[in-house]
């Protein structure tokens, strides 16, 4: 599977439509956005925040050049912030596996740990990280919704 660091509005805007499709998944801001409000978000906050390291998002396209989701790292405390998408109806084909693989990948690279904040209820998205090795660390109530953190330790943090 083929990706691509999210450097151009087209593929900024290309994410937005996959990220309105996951919205109410998303456990920071699940509102869905507008062309203009992903336009000014590309231009005034993500480009800034790319070249800074701090948030970047992943483009992934199967063999037919069809993009099918995204993966996106924030780097928060030292470990990275991490989220997928894949668009409905390429759901439980593997592709959400490939994807949090690739970004493991990069993390492992970086030698950074992974953290991930999922809805209880979110049982793809659980499935998929325990099955790639996550551990559930804490559990708290956000909005009367029970949110749980998963870690995933690089080979880095195991060495020290
Ligand atoms: C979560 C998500 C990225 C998973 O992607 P996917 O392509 O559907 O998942 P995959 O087909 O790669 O499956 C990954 C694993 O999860 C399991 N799984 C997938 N869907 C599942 C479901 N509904 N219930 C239980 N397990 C499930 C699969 O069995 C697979 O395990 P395996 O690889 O060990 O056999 C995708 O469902 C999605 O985009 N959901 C909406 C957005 C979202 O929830 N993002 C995460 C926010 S924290």
């Amino acid at each position: 599977m083929k990706y691509r660091l999210v450097t151009s509005l087209p593929d900024a805007l290309i994410v937005r439509k996959l990220r309105n499709g996951c919205a109410k998944f998303m456990t920071n801001y699940s509102a869905q956005i507008g062309v203009w409000q992903q336009i000014r978000w590309y231009w005034k906050k993500y480009r800034r925040e790319q070249r800074a390291g701090i948030f970047r998002v992943y483009l992934f396209w199967d063999e037919k050049q069809n993009p099918v989701g995204y993966g996106a790292l924030q780097l928060h405390d030292d470990q990275l912030l991490v989220t997928e998408c894949v668009k409905g109806i390429w759901r439980g084909r593997g592709y959400g596996r490939a994807i949090l693989s690739a970004l493991i990948q990069i993390a492992q690279v970086e030698r950074r740990t992974l953290a991930a904040d999922i809805f209880a209820t979110n049982q793809a998205s659980i499935a998929l990280h325990e099955h790639l090795g996550f551990q559930m660390v804490s559990t708290r109530v956000e909005n009367n919704r029970e949110l749980r953190t998963y870690i995933l330790a690089t080979n880095a943090d195991r060495d020290t």
